[in-house]
Order: C-alpha cells, then sequence, then structure tokens
C-alpha cells in the first residue's frame, strides 16, 4: 500500500478523522440543499414553468451532460461517507457504552438523539424523490411519457420538469410525504449545521452565537423554501 492511501486509511480509521469526514460531506450536502432550493425557486415565477425548464435543461446539458455526471458522483461519494461514518462513529460508541453525539460538547438536544433516524428517513426519502422525479419510474405516474412531458420553446424540445413537479404535488399523499420528509430533514439540519463547525473546531466561545442563530436561520429558510413548494400547488399558487 502506498504511503497516501496508508494515511487515507488510517485518518478514516480513527475516530476524529472520520468525525472530519461526516462534517464536511455534510457541508457538502447542506450547500447542496441551498443551490436546489434556488433553482426550485424559479418554480414561482409565472410563466408556465419556461424558466425552471430551461434551468432543468442547462443542468442536463452543461459540459455536454458531463456536468450532472460530476455533480451526481460528487453527491454519491458525499452521501455515502456520510451515512457510513456516522453509522459507523455510532456503532463504535454504542459498543463502548456512550451515545454518539455529533456535537462532542453540549449535552445532547432531542434532535441529537434522533440524528442517525432522521438521517436514515433523509436517506429513503432521497431514494424516493429520485425514483419520482430523476428516474421518473414512480407507481402512478407517466412522467417518462414524451407526449405529455415535452414541451418546445423556439424549437427546441424539453423536458416539461415544471408540469412534472406540479402533478407530482397534485397526488395529495404524494405531498404530504414530501412536507413531514422535508420536517425531517430540518430536525437533522438544526443539529447538524453547527455541530459542521464544532468538529471543525470552527465554534469557540467568541463564534458560538452567530454559529447557533446562523444554523437555525439558515435550517428556517431552507424549511420554509421546500414545504412552500408542494403547499403551493395543493392551494393552486403553481399551477
Ligand atoms: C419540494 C421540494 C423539492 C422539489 C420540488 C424537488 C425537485 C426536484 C426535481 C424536479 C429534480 C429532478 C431534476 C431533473 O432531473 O430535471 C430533483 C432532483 C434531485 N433532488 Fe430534489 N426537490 C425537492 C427537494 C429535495 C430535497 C429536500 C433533497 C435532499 C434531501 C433533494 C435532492 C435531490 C437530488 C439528490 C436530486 C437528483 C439530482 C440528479 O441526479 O438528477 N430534493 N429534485
Amino acid at each position: 500500500m502506498n504511503t497516501s492511501l496508508k494515511s487515507l486509511t488510517n485518518f478514516w480509521g480513527s475516530s476524529i478523522g472520520k468525525k472530519i469526514v461526516v462534517a464536511v460531506t455534510g457541508a457538502f450536502l447542506v450547500l447542496f440543499l441551498a443551490g436546489h432550493l434556488s433553482g426550485n425557486m424559479l418554480l414561482f415565477i409565472p410563466d408556465h414553468g419556461h424558466a425552471f425548464n430551461e434551468y432543468a435543461y442547462f443542468l442536463h446539458h452543461m459540459l455536454h451532460g458531463a456536468g450532472i455526471w460530476f455533480a451526481r458522483i460528487g453527491l454519491l461519494v458525499c452521501f455515502t461517507l456520510h451515512i457510513v461514518g456516522t453509522v459507523q462513529l455510532t456503532r463504535a460508541n454504542r459498543a463502548a457504552g456512550q451515545t454518539y453525539e455529533v456535537d462532542g460538547t453540549q449535552r445532547s438536544s432531542g434532535s441529537s438523539k434522533i440524528m442517525i433516524w432522521s438521517g436514515l428517513t433523509i436517506l429513503a426519502f432521497v431514494i424516493y424523490h429520485l425514483l419520482h422525479f430523476t428516474i421518473r419510474s414512480g407507481p402512478a405516474s407517466d412522467f417518462a411519457d414524451p407526449n405529455l412531458y415535452t414541451v418546445t420553446y423556439d424549437g427546441k424540445e424539453l423536458h416539461n420538469a415544471y408540469k412534472m413537479v406540479v402533478d407530482g404535488f397534485k397526488v395529495w399523499y404524494v405531498s404530504i410525504f414530501y412536507l413531514i420528509a422535508v420536517t425531517l430533514l430540518c430536525s437533522h439540519l438544526s443539529h447538524g449545521v453547527a455541530s459542521i463547525f464544532q468538529t471543525l473546531g470552527l465554534r469557540t466561545s467568541k463564534t458560538e452565537s452567530l454559529i447557533n442563530i446562523g444554523s437555525k436561520v439558515y435550517t428556517l429558510i431552507i424549511w420554509i423554501g421546500f414545504i412552500s413548494i408542494p403547499l403551493s400547488v395543493m392551494v393552486g399558487i403553481i399551477k
């Protein structure tokens, strides 16, 4: 085994190394959420989905179609390391008779205790979400049907991602499922975001209150932003 591979294995093998990997991959996932939410806000432009469909088209065609695959591989690596790292840390701590708290110095709060469970629920949600909107193979959906979900702008044919989202959330139990999943995601974030700073040694007595408030505000924006989409479809603001 060469030296750099050996140091990487040793780093991952140590508890602090694994915590740092969990924190850094968590930070990337948190940034992904902000990016995903910003793009999704285009759904609110009253242009029958033109801007949102162009944006989805751009994501699928940037760097001649390779860009989205770089992003997908990056996300997959982050998700995998984040989950495997957390599960291994929890197991090791249980074996040692402790509970794993992402936040090492504070008393464990309600949401830190359910971090592992809210995290695994997010995994189930992401799998459902990929089947629903990316693979488009969900039950009772014909989102992959080009006759129903194609739109033409200036002679250019695009997938009508806007209509897919609207039709998806017109199914009330799908919307309810998203509302619950996003709320659990935010319970995870409400503890996780501040913990990233803690693990990376950035939460000091000087920065603590700013980081705590910032994490809460960030989580609130993510929560309101994501739940506003199914809610707006349900009440007919997005149609
Ligand atoms: C109501 C909220 C949401 C809406 C309307 C939404 C919408 C979408 C749509 C339309 C796509 C497919 C884009 C395309 O292929 O054209 C997508 C992909 C994706 N979304 Fe969401 N999303 C929401 C919430 C979330 C949340 C909370 C997460 C993370 C926990 C998430 C993670 C992803 C991921 C990982 C992809 C796959 C990107 C890809 O590989 O194509 N989404 N979303």
